[in-house]
């Protein structure tokens, strides 16, 4: 107890002398810790006698106190001594360029669903859209394919288990049933586009289980095929970035329009590829028709007073031939090199008038090796309105007009084809 003010600035100076809080944390255990020096002193007091712990008590207490503070105090100064160093050595120089950032981009289908979107919106149409999970009543009953009907196998349709009534719902073969969806939301007039996702049971280079579609359908009072075919070719043009498209309309069937229609559009096939708007050849792009009176009739309209008109595309495919992308398998296999080869960035409006001042380079409107690579031996009992990607049909091959089974043709369509002028 003798020399307590010796203990205090040897214990202090020993506090001071601490560099690191390492050290600090150790001096406190051995000095003010339980078994350290100050609390054996404190111990002793308990052994003392009433007088003398009047005396050492309050400077033992003194002492200890003084102890802590300074503890706390030097803790404070190294605390902030620490933080300086880091803030020194880890110091930020906000004048470097940043790391380049990992972009996400918009996918190719998005980018020509948007486009396609944005053209029609332009053209006075608005967006519909229905539930992917049909009703067999939306997707074939009330569009005039009834149950025998071919175009039901055609379609290879995805079905789901039967409910308690006998009822298999379905995963939609096509955009079609948001025509009778829409038809049976409101009265008429009617000028929608329906773009979204569709399913067949159908897998290779040229087809996936799912692709999408994009409907158009416009029902007025006085509404004729120079409507339609108007409208067609507009689109086409803005589409394409050509004013002098050719367009063709073959004669085909299709349940729900009559007459039905599949639209070629001219290119030429040059040295693998295909270039749209030039040349003396055909490919196909989309079907397209009257609305069926008994289509109008299923929805409770009546046909003498309306009448109007439904086409329908596939986007994958019209986005193949605009990217000149040859595997339509590759949209879908979210391979991150090819979209990032392919996608579009993250800002970049899907506009016609815009594309040009765009700085990422564009392919030109035209399909290298894919849609013709899958040319030879046109299966002609499908046909490709449904907008799959294209196969070529040679010159005087089967074609929708000669060979085809133009029952079934078009609901069934999978592969759109390319036909050969004069292939009629
Ligand atoms: N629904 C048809 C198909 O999937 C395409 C189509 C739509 C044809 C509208 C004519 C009119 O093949």
């Amino acid at each position: 107890m003798e020399d307590l003010q010796s203990l205090e600035t040897e214990i202090i100076s020993g506090i001071n002398a601490c560099n690191d809080l390492g050290q600090l944390e150790n001096l406190r255990i051995s000095e003010v810790g339980k078994k350290g020096r100050v609390s054996l002193l404190m111990r002793e007091l308990g052994r003392m006698t009433a007088e003398e712990k009047k005396t050492f008590g309050p400077k033992l207490n003194g002492l200890k106190t003084r102890i802590a503070n300074s503890i706390t105090d030097q803790k404070t100064k190294l605390e902030q001594q620490e933080l300086n160093r880091r803030l020194q050595s880890e110091r930020i120089d906000i004048t470097l360029p940043s790391a380049p950032e990992q972009c996400g981009s918009i996918h190719p289908v998005t980018q020509v669903m948007d486009e396609v979107t944005e053209i029609f919106t332009e053209l006075g149409f608005s967006v519909a859209e229905g539930p992917e999970i049909e009703e067999d009543f939306y997707n074939f009953t009330a569009l005039n394919i009834p149950p025998e009907h071919p175009a039901r196998q055609m379609h290879d349709t995805f079905y789901f288990p039967e409910d308690e009534n006998g009822n298999r719902k379905l995963l939609r073969t096509h955009t079609s049933p948001v025509q009778i969806r829409t038809m049976m939301a409101g009265p008429p007039p009617y000028r929608i586009i329906a773009p979204g996702r569709t399913y067949r049971c159908d897998s290779d280079a040229t087809h996936t289980p799912m692709f999408h579609q994009v409907e158009a359908l416009v029902i007025d009072r006085n509404i004729h095929m120079g409507h339609l075919k108007w409208c067609i070719e507009e689109f086409c043009a803005r589409f394409f970035e050509r004013d002098d498209i050719k367009i063709r309309f073959r004669p085909s069937y299709f349940p729900f329009t009559e007459p039905s229609a599949e639209v070629d559009i001219g290119c030429a096939f040059r040295d693998g590829e295909i270039l749209i708007g030039e040349g003396d050849d055909w490919l196909e792009i989309m079907g397209c028709g009257m609305v069926n009176p008994r289509v109008l009739e299923n929805v409770n309209l009546d046909p003498d007073e309306y009448q109007g008109f439904a086409f329908g595309m596939g986007l994958d495919r019209i986005a193949m031939l605009k990217w000149g992308i040859p595997d339509l398998r590759d949209f879908f296999a979210a391979d991150l090199r090819w979209l990032k080869h392919y996608g579009f960035a993250a800002l970049d409006i899907p506009s016609l008038s815009t594309r040009n001042k765009d700085t990422r380079a564009k392919p030109p409107i035209r399909q290298k090796g894919g849609g013709a690579s899958h040319a030879s031996g046109g299966d002609s009992s499908r046909s490709g309105s449904d907008g799959r990607p294209p196969h070529q049909i040679k010159k005087g091959g089967a074609s929708h007009a000669s060979g085809g089974n133009s029952s079934s043709e078009g609901t069934s369509g999978s592969s759109p084809h390319q036909t050969k002028k004069g292939s009629k």
